[in-house]
This record gives structure tokens, sequence and C-alpha cells, in this order.
């Protein structure tokens, strides 16, 4: 039995490079491309076997190279991304795309537990943020972009997840109780939005994520997440074929191992009113603003208090216009809005001028790159992606439904012989 099952692998092995995380050293940027065709032909029981395999024999293979560590993240749709979320996000994500093995996605079924009264924005609005992610250079050739409703087996994990996850850590996250009272329009006394960590926990663990690049306001969700996992494997160990077949390698083995946050260093951003720029202040500039937007849009920011007439000197340092400038300005021109605002050289509107070029420099590249996507590309992206991560979401879940003995008999005797 070992020998088929080996021979078997041996020829998985043959046709796709190798079978698991491995087969990503070799062809990162198609992750799941080796599992499509073995799961059409083979049954499940039998994939866990291979995985099963895979787990226990060592160096069965030459060396293969350490596979890329895998990313997750995504946002919400609640409309056009900003400056905000281009900086403190997506521009990092961009950069991650060529180290690691990543899954960004657009987590439309969060979107619901807050405007479940009416749902009509958050279909156009994933479109929309789809389109802001291959506008910052996102590639569906390098990263698998997806959308989560059309991965089903998130609400499949989440509602595992939900056994065993304690009220007492979803009522104390901190977000919680903030958004129910800022949030006052709208009835957030509900199982699904007291479950949205538990939602972002499948998300995250789903993919056995190693790494989850977030900004500090989602740090207690990905600790949640953590402790979701500790306490998953506390109760639920890894299948195994029988007790002699436990090898050493596969001591503390887990199923969902705990995820990383990779703190997104974000400068600060501030938006046309002088605080942090955030669509709930309506002081955003948008990725997608056009050029004679984004200048009107600064004429009307707010700059230092002290320069009040023309002739009164400033600091730039004291100024949310100078803080863009540090952000998108290059040195020469910090030198000029520096030398100028605090010798009263240079009138604010010059100066908010500089910023608009600085600012355009970089949005003009992204709005190019927007304006190559139609509509029907980017759903076709969006399902393409779902596919793949539908595929790599199986795998773990065969894992998770093995090891809560949420499994037939059938399927069982495969993975125990
Ligand atoms: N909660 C995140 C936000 O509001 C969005 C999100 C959902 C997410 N699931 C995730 C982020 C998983 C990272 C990983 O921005
Ligand atoms: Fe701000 Fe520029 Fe005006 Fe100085 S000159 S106060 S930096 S806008």
């Amino acid at each position: 039995m070992a020998g088929a099952g080996l021979e078997a692998r041996a020829t998985a092995g043959r046709e796709t490079g190798s079978t698991g995380r491995e087969r990503t050293g070799a062809t990162q940027s198609l992750p799941l491309q080796w599992n499509e065709p073995i799961q059409s032909h083979l049954n499940r029981g039998f994939i866990l076997f291979l995985l099963f395999l895979e787990s226990t024999s060592t160096m069965a293979e030459p060396a293969i190279p350490t596979p890329p560590a895998r990313v997750l993240s995504g946002m919400r749709p609640t409309g056009k991304l900003h400056l905000g979320n281009y900086m403190g996000a997506l521009a990092n994500w961009v950069r991650l795309q060529d180290q690691y093995e990543c899954y960004f996605f657009i987590a439309d079924w969060h979107a619901l537990t807050t405007d479940y009264a009416d749902p009509s924005q958050i279909a156009p609005n994933s479109i929309e943020v789809m389109l802001d992610y291959l506008a910052a250079g996102l590639d569906s050739e390098k990263s698998v972009l997806f959308l989560q409703s059309k991965v089903l087996e998130h609400a499949e994990l989440a509602l595992l997840l939900g056994m065993s996850t304690p009220l007492g850590w979803l009522e104390r996250v901190p977000s919680y109780k903030e958004m129910q009272e800022n949030l006052t329009g709208k009835d957030l006394t509900t199982y699904g939005f007291l479950g949205y960590p538990v939602l972002m926990a499948s998300d995250i663990l789903l993919y056995q994520a190693d790494f989850v690049p977030v900004g500090q306001d989602q740090q207690a969700h990905v600790e949640l997440t953590r402790e979701v996992a500790r306490r998953f494997n506390q109760f639920y160990r890894p299948p195994v074929r029988s007790e002699a077949d436990m090898l050493p390698a596969l001591e503390g083995k887990v199923v969902l191992p705990e995820p990383k946050v990779l703190l997104t260093p974000s400068p600060k951003l501030p938006g046309t009113d002088g605080r942090k720029m955030s669509k709930s202040y309506g002081n955003t500039i948008l990725m997608s603003d056009p050029e004679p937007v984004v200048r009107q849009k600064l004429k009307t920011m707010v700059t230092d208090p002290a320069r009040i007439r023309r002739t009164d000197p400033g600091d730039p340092d004291k100024c949310p216009v100078g803080d863009l400038h540090k952000v998108f300005s290059t040195p020469e021109t910090m030198a000029k809005v520096y030398e100028g605002c605090r010798s009263a050289g240079i009138g604010c509107i010059e100066c908010k001028g500089w910023a608009a070029d600085s600012l355009m420099k970089v949005l003009q590249p992204i709005q190019d790159r927007r304006a190559q996507f139609t509509e029907p590309r980017v759903i076709e992206i969006l399902e393409d992606g779902s596919r793949r991560a539908r595929a790599r979401a199986e795998q773990t879940m065969i894992e998770v439904r093995a090891a809560m003995q949420m499994t037939l008999a059938t399927e069982k005797e495969r993975v125990s012989k």
C-alpha cells in the first residue's frame, strides 16, 4: 500500500514538479496549478493521502528550494481607494508580490457585516477596488487576486472556527464596541458583526498564511487570529495514518499555523482638512481623481494657521501641505518649500501647485494603468483568481475536516490505511 502510494506520489512529482508547498518554490506565480489536474482525477481522500506522505517522508526528493512564505491581505469594498490606502497598504503589497506567494482579496462578506441593510453598493465597489488594486500594480500573474464570496470555503472555515471561539474574545476586540458606537445609523448588534473577526481569521488561516501585511488598526484582529488558530490546534491534531507512522517530522506540525503581522510602515498622510486621510472624514484624495480634481482638492487644503497673509512666514513642519511634500516631493522641491515658506518668499497657492505636481508623478502611472482595464477584464481576473484561491483553500479544508473528524468513513479509510 505504501509502495503504491509512493509510486503515485512520485508520478505526481514528475508531472507537477513536486507536491504541496514545495511546488511553489519552482513555479512561484502559479501556486495552485498542480492541484487542479489531480483534483479532477482523484478523490479527496487520496489527495489527503498524498499530503500525508508529503509530510511524513523526508528527503525523498532532491534538494527542493525552500518555498517562499505565503502572504495574505484584503480590504473591504467600501468605495474607491484613496492615497492613504495606497501609501499605507497597496504600495507595500505591490513590493511583496515579487518576494512572496501572495493572496490579495476583496472582503465583500466583511462589507456585508455593516451594510447588510443595503448591500447595493458592495458589488460595484468590489469592481472599483479591484481596479484600484490593478492600477496600483498588483499583477494577476504574480499574485492570486480574488473575491471572498467566490470562495465558499471562507464560510465553511468561519463556521468551524466559530465552534471553538469564545464569545468573550469577540466582545473584547477593540473595534467591536467602537464601531457599534460610531456607526450610529446602523444596528450592529448582529451575529454577523460580532463574528467579523472569526471570518477574518478564516480568511487568513484558510491559506495557511505566514504573514499578514496590515496597518496598526488591524493588528488586534491578526492577534485574535493567532489565538483562534492556537485553540483550534489544541483541540484538533493533523490527521495521521497510524500511530506507528507518526514520525518526529510530524511532531509539532499543526493544521493551522499562526500567522504573523507584517506591520506596514505608513507615512503620516493628512487629508485636505489636516486630519488623517480617511474615507469617514470625507477628506480624501482618490487614487483615481483626475489631475484637475487633485489640484482643486489641494487648493482647499488647510495650511499652517500662522500664515494668514501672504507676507506672514510659515513652517512646513506645521502644515498638512508640508506633510504631503515630505511624502511625495523630491529633496530639491522640499528645500524650495522650506526656504520659500519660512521666508514668505512663496505663497501657499504656488506651494500647493508643487505638491499637486509631486502627487501627479505618483498618480499618473497608476491612472494610466487603470485605464487599461475594462470591467469585463476585471471580472475575468476575479473569476480566475477565485478559482485558484479555491484550489488552495481546498487543500487546507481537507486537513481541517479530517482533523475535526468531519470526514465520512470512506474518506477516512483512505486516510488511515
Ligand atoms: N478587516 C480588514 C479591514 O477592514 C479587511 C480584512 C478582512 C482583512 N479579512 C482580512 C485584512 C484578512 C487582512 C487579512 O481592512
Ligand atoms: Fe504650507 Fe506651503 Fe503654505 Fe508653507 S507655503 S504654509 S508649507 S502650503
